[in-house]
């Protein structure tokens, strides 16, 4: 039993030292990999990037540099994938869904059909939930508020599944101020 079990034992040590070399290669790669994606992601993460570099883009990066939070007086610039991609310190799903969105917005400027802002807003505006703003916004009864505020919020946090507890159903114009005089005739 015991010369059985070491020779399993012996036979698994030399299989691992005769491909120690290998692993090591194999795990050095894939280490630089992720270093050399994470160094990637850094300038195609910037709200510069996202909202200049094609046309169908200009609005939105306008109004958000005017919105609250493009500019405001704490000095904080909240940026676009800090809004439209899920959390960065949930990773994979990051990665992925800034790859995905990368890939077809690539797509849809070069083959896509004209850019339909108001079609592409309604998209967007249904489909970002409160988990992305309460990442930020955790402390939205703590904050001393309007008795408004307070109890627009209870709701939100209660039921927060309600459409009329979503949060940019009353706060539509957090990311891009559309309303500004700038923008009038
Ligand atoms: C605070 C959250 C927030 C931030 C930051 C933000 N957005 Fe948005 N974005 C929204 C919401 C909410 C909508 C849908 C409602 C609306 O557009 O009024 C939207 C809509 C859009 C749309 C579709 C409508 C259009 O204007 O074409 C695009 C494109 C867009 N955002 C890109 C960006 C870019 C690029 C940035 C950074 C420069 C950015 N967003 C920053 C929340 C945000
Ligand atoms: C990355 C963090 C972050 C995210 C995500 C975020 N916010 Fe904010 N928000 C801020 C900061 C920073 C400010 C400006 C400073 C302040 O007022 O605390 C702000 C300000 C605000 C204000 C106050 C505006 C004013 O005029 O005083 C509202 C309302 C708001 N955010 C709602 C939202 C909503 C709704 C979402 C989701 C679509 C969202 N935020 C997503 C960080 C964030
Ligand atoms: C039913 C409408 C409604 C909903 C839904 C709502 N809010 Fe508000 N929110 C308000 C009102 C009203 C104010 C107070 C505005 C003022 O005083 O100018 C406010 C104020 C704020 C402020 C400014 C600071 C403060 O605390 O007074 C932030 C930040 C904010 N809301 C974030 C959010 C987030 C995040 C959500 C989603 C979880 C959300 N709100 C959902 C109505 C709403």
């Amino acid at each position: 039993m015991f010369a059985l079990k070491s020779g399993i034992v012996r036979r698994i040590y030399e299989a691992v030292k005769k491909r120690i070399s290998t692993f090591l290669v194999g795990f050095v790669f894939a280490l630089l990999c992720f270093v050399a994606l994470n160094a990637a992601m850094v300038p195609v993460s910037k709200s510069e990037y996202c909202g200049s570099k094609c046309h169908e883009m200009n609005t939105a990066y306008l109004t958000w540099e005017l919105s609250t939070h493009g500019t405001n007086i704490k000095g904080i610039r909240v940026e676009c994938i800090d809004c439209h991609l899920p959390e960065k310190d949930k990773y994979f799903a990051h990665i992925t869904a800034k790859a995905y969105e990368g890939a077809k917005d690539m797509y849809k400027h070069y083959f896509g059909d004209e850019y339909d802002g108001e079609k592409i807003r309604q998209k967007v505006f249904d489909r970002i939930s409160n988990q992305r703003c309460l990442h930020c916004h955790d402390n939205l009864l703590v904050r001393p508020g309007s008795s408004a505020a307070r109890i627009a919020h209870t709701a939100a946090l209660s039921m927060p599944d309600a459409q009329e507890n979503r949060c940019i159903q009353c706060h539509a114009n957090v990311g891009h101020q559309r309303q500004n005089k700038l923008f009038s005739p």
